[in-house]
């Protein structure tokens, strides 16, 4: 409980601005104070460092390839005034009402609407309107999740579903990616020995498509036997498809949602890359009893989706433009990845190597083992530019050399920067590796000095 002196201030009696900052800070004495009161499952919760980065890369000067933005500058501010201008003429009473808890039927509408670009037309009644893809995460896990229970996912996997699996202690089992997405070979080991173990899967958590982080793309046949391993083994799969429609080369993948019918695959969506994360609407489609308890959850989590915004996507939908409004970030996305691969060429040592997205938002390079991409952001910050390093998409402290990095958030002019501003710290790192791994020199009198030992730098694959 707040001791007396420390009860909020009354009106003009305002604290002076350091010692809010101290109060800001927490003290031995504040957790002290409330340590008892933690659950348990507080103990495994993580931060997520997405969330942490950007906080620090707020700051004007800092170019930030970190965060996963798509670019809202694109979207018109007339529509958006025109639109909002409109639901406060006609809808004021119910945009600004409470809505169902699994969402308007007319933004279900516009969903379908959505998922039929990708081919799927799932039913409307096994959809629920969420608070962007992130909550229907966490309803999944919430809905699903036993401490302990395994859950498998890529390695690397969103960043943003390692604290959800975290906070509910998950027993999370990452699965190696390649070019070609998850390793399903693998997977079937991994599915065999728990099965041999008693053990059953709750479900495989998977982003088909170029995925964040990795920006890699499954292929066709994975995603065949992907479906028929959930099948066999009876596992629901988790599709989380935020960039589905964001296609720059190649041909378009049939989601898993698509392939399987919607008996195993949970398939989760999202507003946030395609018109704006601002708005927070995501969905989720899934088997009616577990659609069931997935509603029980957001009932008792936030009661509804914002209203106001579900009228925003309809009046928007409405309109008719949102598939070309995607075609314009497509291009832009396009040249700004290309513009990120080109100075990557530039900037990065031969000894790392990168992804090669055909769309979505990040590039994931790998750096030479001896550089922990960790201790390389806080030189890279004093440089002012941010990526998210690797070690936030793994569970399991693996991810250390490699870092991700985002190229729909900034200029061409920021990109190529950044890259270069990031390529120095690594030229550093890599410099000074070579110096301090020298070998023993000749002295004058002709005497080898004695010198560390060389341990070779392993040279890296570079993706085509
Ligand atoms: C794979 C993935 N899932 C979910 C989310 C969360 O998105 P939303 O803004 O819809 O909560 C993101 C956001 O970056 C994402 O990349």
């Amino acid at each position: 409980m707040p001791e007396p002196s420390d009860r909020p201030r009354s009106g003009g009696d305002r604290e002076p601005t350091a010692l809010r900052r101290r109060r800001a800070h927490t003290t031995s004495r504040d957790l002290e104070r409330y340590a008892g009161l933690f659950a348990k499952r507080t103990q495994v919760m993580r931060s997520s460092a997405m969330r942490d980065l950007m906080a620090i890369t707020a700051r004007p000067e800092v170019i930030s390839l970190a965060g996963g933005l798509p670019d809202t500058s694109t979207f018109p501010p007339e529509t958006f005034a025109a639109q909002m201008t409109r639901i406060a003429h006609e809808s004021s009473a119910e945009a600004l009402q409470y809505g169902p808890t699994e969402g308007f039927v007319e933004t279900k509408e516009c969903i379908a609407e959505v998922m039929a670009a990708e081919g799927m037309r799932p039913d409307l009644d096994d959809l629920i309107v969420t608070t962007g893809g992130q909550q229907a995460i966490d309803l999944i896990a919430k809905t699903l999740l036993d401490p302990g229970d395994p859950v498998i996912c890529e390695a690397p996997t969103y960043p943003g579903a390692v604290p959800t699996f975290c906070s509910y202690e998950a027993d999370v089992i990452q699965v190696t990616t390649d070019d070609d997405g998850m390793r399903v070979d693998e997977l079937e080991s991994v599915l065999d020995d728990l099965k041999a173990a008693g053990r059953r899967p709750k479900f495989i958590y998977s982003v088909p498509s170029f995925q964040n982080p990795a920006g890699v793309t499954l292929s066709a046949e994975r995603r065949e036997r992907l479906v028929g391993l959930a099948r066999e083994h009876e596992i629901l799969v988790v599709e989380d498809n935020p960039y589905g429609l964001l296609r720059y080369d190649g041909e378009p993948q049939r989601p898993l949602y698509a392939l399987d019918g919607g008996d195993y695959v949970i398939y989760v969506g999202t507003f946030s890359k395609i018109l704006s994360p601002g708005i927070r609407v995501g969905w989720v489609v899934a088997p009616p009893p577990v659609l069931e308890k997935i509603g029980l959850g957001k009932q008792a989590s936030d009661l509804c989706t914002s209203t106001l915004t579900q009228y925003f996507v309809r009046e928007y939908f409405a309109e008719g433009s949102w598939r070309s409004y995607i075609d314009s970030l497509i291009e832009i996305y396009r040249f700004r990845r290309d513009t990120m691969l080109d100075a990557l060429t530039s900037h990065f040592p031969s000894q790392a190597e990168w992804t090669t997205p055909e769309g979505g938002l990040f590039v994931w390079a790998t750096l030479p083992e001896f550089i922990d991409t960790t201790d390389l952001l806080a030189k890279a910050l004093r440089e002012n530019v941010a990526f998210v390093p690797g070690r936030a998409a793994y569970v399991d402290g693996r991810g250390a050399s490699s870092m991700r990095l985002n190229f729909s958030g900034s200029n061409e002019d920021e990109i190529r920067e950044g890259i270069r501003r990031i390529g120095d710290v690594v030229g550093e790192q890599v410099a000074l590796y070579e110096t301090i791994t020298q070998p023993a020199t000749a002295g004058s009198d002709g005497v080898e000095e004695p010198g560390a030992e060389v341990l070779p730098i392993r040279p890296r694959r570079r993706d085509p």
